[in-house]
């Protein structure tokens, strides 16, 4: 058993998200059986929509078909430019946690198409998102693309259940970990700590037995892992969750 990472905010439990995307799309019922009976914590539902991302997902339709086959939480990761307009539809679905991006509603700079950077235009629009994600009683979480800084969530912390800390470019599975991003997990975890809140810091994106590790020690206590347990090279699902969870220290 892998010794508790001493800096690991001890308020909540490390969690093991595998990340559907990575599944057989024609058996999402049965991938989500598979990682419910496999031991994975939360389902991580990757929603695109073609704009905010240059990539295509699914919809509320699917994710309530998802909803149907698990009771696991699903954990909606909102890589679209309008959340708010779909925050009731996936709610209604039964998403546990909305995630939006902090980029999205317009909040980028403009020239950086499908790798945008966080420029704040309106405050409001991300607060209105949030308290409407939280009216229609689900966790809220938000997203931070890797070359957003951590103090850009600073005005939110009282408002949100979920930093999510993007390690790769948002909209592609089994892309390359991008190191840069761990000084931000520290940045997250201080701040988190500070706020005194019970708030989650979750990465997403090359998390495998290679990458978690520096991942928990830094602070991150949820990891979304699509590759590396949906094409695990044992092929041993059960295995591949159990190996991120040890190498997270939990
Ligand atoms: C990328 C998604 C990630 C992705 C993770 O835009 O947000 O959740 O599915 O996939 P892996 O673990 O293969 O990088
Ligand atoms: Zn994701």
């Amino acid at each position: 058993m892998a010794s508790q990472t001493p800096s690991r905010q001890s308020q909540v439990p490390i969690v093991i998200a595998p990340s559907i995307l990575a599944g057989d799309f024609g058996q999402f019922a049965r991938e989500a059986q598979r990682v419910e009976q496999g031991g994975g914590d939360w389902l991580h539902c990757d929603i695109m929509d073609g704009h905010f991302v240059p990539n295509i997902s699914f919809g509320p339709d699917v994710v309530a078909s998802i909803h149907r086959s698990t009771k696991l939480p699903l954990d909606v990761h909102l890589m679209t430019e309008r959340p708010d307009r779909f925050a009731e539809a996936f709610a209604k679905a039964g998403a546990a946690r909305l995630t939006i991006h902090l980029e999205a509603l317009g909040n980028k700079n403009l020239g950086t198409e499908g790798r945008a950077v966080f420029e704040r235009r309106s405050d409001s629009s991300i607060e209105d998102t949030l308290l409407a994600i939280e009216s229609h009683g689900c966790q809220r979480g938000l997203a931070l693309n890797p070359l957003t800084p951590v103090s850009a969530v600073e005005p939110y912390l009282d408002k949100i259940d979920l930093i999510l800390l993007m390690t790769v470019w948002p909209g592609f599975g089994g892309q390359r970990f991008m190191e840069e991003v761990v000084p931000k997990m520290r940045a997250a975890r201080a701040l988190v700590q500070q706020n005194g809140r019970p708030i989650y810091i979750e990465v997403d994106g090359g998390i495998d037995a290679a990458t978690v590790g520096v991942c928990a020690e830094a602070g991150a206590n949820a990891f979304v892992a699509g590759t590396s347990v949906f094409r695990h090279k044992t092929m041993d699902l059960a295995g591949a969750i159990r190996e991120l969870r040890e190498g997270a220290g939990g």
